[in-house]
């Protein structure tokens, strides 16, 4: 584990979520659920030092674009470092919960793919809803949701349709890869 996620979760253990950035098993795992050959704009929120970004990054292709949105400032400042010098990802400090904003300035419409590692299944109901209701409003209908959770239910709005999902044992905790994508009868509220 890096110095620098540890003082992260010290500082700050809600907002982290979790004890240790995900291993390599779990980043292998989710990167698959990616088709790179029609992904030109990944989305990733969350992304803390940047486990599952470095793997995206290797598998882009050059005329993509990967978007890390990431709340906590210390870890905005390492992944900017990190991906000085990759014109295809731009590094956002921003709140999820602004996705939509976010995107709108950045001119990006519907992305191909949202993926994200906050921890919605551990966190304050009513936050965890608001940000779920923001992501299924900046997708389309072949946007699709790529997260990682402890528990299979994330919501209990309808905003979104599974379409796969794996288990992935080898991580602290043990959590579940889901792909979705948003609802045909999204949740009226
Ligand atoms: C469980 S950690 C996952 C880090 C990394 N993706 C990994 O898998 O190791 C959760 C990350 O989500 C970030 N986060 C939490 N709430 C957020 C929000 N509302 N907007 C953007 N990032 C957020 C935290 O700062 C942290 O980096």
């Amino acid at each position: 584990m890096s110095l620098l996620f540890f003082k992260r979760v010290l500082a700050n253990p809600v907002q982290v979520g979790y004890l240790v950035p995900s291993s390599r098993f779990l980043t292998h795992k989710t990167a698959k659920f990616i088709d790179y050959s029609r992904a030109r704009t990944i989305v990733e929120l969350g992304p803390g030092e940047g486990c599952h970004s470095r793997r995206i990054a290797r598998r882009l292709g050059d005329h993509s674009k990967l978007i890390l949105i990431e709340l906590d400032p210390h870890f905005t400042e390492h992944l900017r470092k990190q991906f000085s010098h990759d014109k295809r990802v731009s590094v956002v400090n921003a709140n999820a919960l602004q996705l939509s904003e976010t995107l709108d300035s950045l001119g990006i419409s519907e992305p191909d793919y949202i993926v994200s590692g906050i921890p919605f299944t551990i966190m304050e109901r009513g936050l965890r809803e608001r940000l779920l209701a923001n992501i299924a409003n900046s997708m389309g209908p072949e946007t699709r949701f790529i997260t990682y959770q402890a528990s299979l239910k994330i919501s209990d709005r309808e905003d979104f349709d599974l379409v796969r999902r794996e288990r992935c044992l080898f991580n602290v905790p043990p959590l579940h890869v889901m792909e979705l994508r948003k609802s045909a009868n999204p949740d009226p509220n």
